[in-house]
């Protein structure tokens, strides 16, 4: 039997910290109102250079690193976003072609906040079912771009970030044990973008009508996200033949912390396995399970063998939880320096080979060119 272990982890979050204080500023609300509703003090915000590719880039950079593999060994690249570089193309591809992952093919997923679920389920069933070894799957967002800066009851919650995990070929019993994926597409309106798609492509009366930016039922969401963590972890716990119990540490979407103490208590998970990180970040949008695990490994929280719940919700609506076997020893080992220069080769090999091949394009263009202009 073939088994999709993680063996690299790497986040990259903005240096820009935004606190309650500054939002403040902005919109009729206080850092009192925003800790005790959601239990967020500060969170990221990218800065003009850095955008979903940059701050991805960056987590699978660190994930490589981790493993200690070259790019060049990754067969696929997943990322999951809702707020691509550009409607068109996909974020992975601008990845493959940063990290210098040459061999590999590279698409984007978009499931909102539970988008790294689903990422990772398609991921561990390639490599479960021999189509590919290596896969990095991303979870990566700038949700800072989307919201309305006058809306307080949105402006709140969202940071940026990115997460990644990279998954590998195993014989060992590890990874993904169980999954379950699920929808209610009905809920569309409670949390949407409602200009810049098919439906209504964007137009100057969208932008004045602050159409292009997040428009959300807060109520409904945090009541649907109570329910859908608890349902969804219950059936991937059963799945995956263990009890709640037998959890070790329980990694929930960081939207509120009031909506994850509440699904903690319903399951009867003690405190001390629940992680969250939503006062430093926010609501990172499908990063922030794959930050809020780098975190708990960084931490000393997840050892060998360690059964961990992981659960997405969001947008859709649409809702995943995923019960991971963790495999490795995670403790951090001291980098040597010839290690660091290869990695530093490897990312200059990146911008070399993708100059290299746009010059290649510019030259064929322009002697095609002259070959129809008798030139
Ligand atoms: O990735 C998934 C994304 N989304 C979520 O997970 C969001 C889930 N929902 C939530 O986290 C919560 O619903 C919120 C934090 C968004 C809102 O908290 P709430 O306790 O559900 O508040 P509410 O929407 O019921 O509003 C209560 C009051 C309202 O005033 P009135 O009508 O009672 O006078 C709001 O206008 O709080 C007001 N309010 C605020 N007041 C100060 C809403 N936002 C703010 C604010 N500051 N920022």
């Amino acid at each position: 039997m073939t088994y999709a272990q993680i063996v690299g982890w790497g986040y990259a979050v903005p240096a820009r910290t935004m606190t309650n204080f500054e939002i403040e500023k902005m919109v009729d609300t206080s850092d009192e109102w925003i800790r005790t509703r959601t239990g967020i003090s500060e969170r990221r915000i990218a800065g003009p250079k850095e955008t979903t590719a940059t701050l991805a880039t960056r987590a699978a950079q660190n994930a490589l690193q981790v493993a200690d593999l070259s790019p060049s060994k990754v067969d696929l690249v997943i990322v999951a976003t809702s707020t691509p570089d550009y409607p068109l193309p996909s974020v992975a591809s601008i990845i493959q072609d940063s990290i210098g992952a040459s061999r590999a093919g590279a698409f984007d997923i978009n499931a909102a906040c539970s988008g790294f679920i689903y990422a990772l389920a398609v991921a561990s069933g390639m490599i479960a079912s021999g189509i590919y070894e290596t896969i990095l799957v991303i979870g990566a967002d700038t949700l800072s771009r989307m919201i309305d800066w006058t809306d307080r009851s949105t402006c709140i919650l969202f940071g940026d970030g990115a997460g990644a995990l990279l998954l590998r070929k195993s014989d060992c019993p590890t990874g993904l044990r169980a999954c379950v994926l699920g929808s209610d597409g009905s809920g569309v309106g409670s949390l949407y973008i409602p200009a810049g798609g098919s439906r209504a492509p964007l137009t100057v009366e969208h932008v004045q009508n602050r159409q292009h930016l997040i428009k959300m039922k807060g109520s409904e969401v945090y009541r649907f996200a109570i329910q859908a963590i608890t349902q969804a972890t219950q059936q991937a716990v059963q799945q995956a033949g263990l009890t709640v119990d037998d959890i070790d540490l329980f990694i929930p979407h960081q939207a509120n912390i009031r909506i994850i103490q509440a699904a903690a208590k319903a399951l009867k998970i003690p405190p001390e396995k629940v992680f969250s990180n939503v006062h430093r970040y926010g609501n990172t949008s499908t990063a922030s399970i794959p930050i809020a695990l780098c975190e708990a490994i960084e931490m000393g929280k997840v050892g060998v063998g360690a059964n961990l719940a992981l659960v997405g919700f969001g947008a859709g609506l649409a809702w995943g939880a995923a019960i991971v076997q963790w495999g490795v020893d995670a403790t951090p080992v001291p980098v040597a320096w010839w290690k660091s220069v290869i990695r530093n080769i490897h990312s200059r090999e990146a911008v070399v080979r993708s100059f290299a091949l746009r010059t290649q394009r510019r030259l064929d263009a322009l002697r095609r060119f002259n070959g129809v202009n008798g030139i």
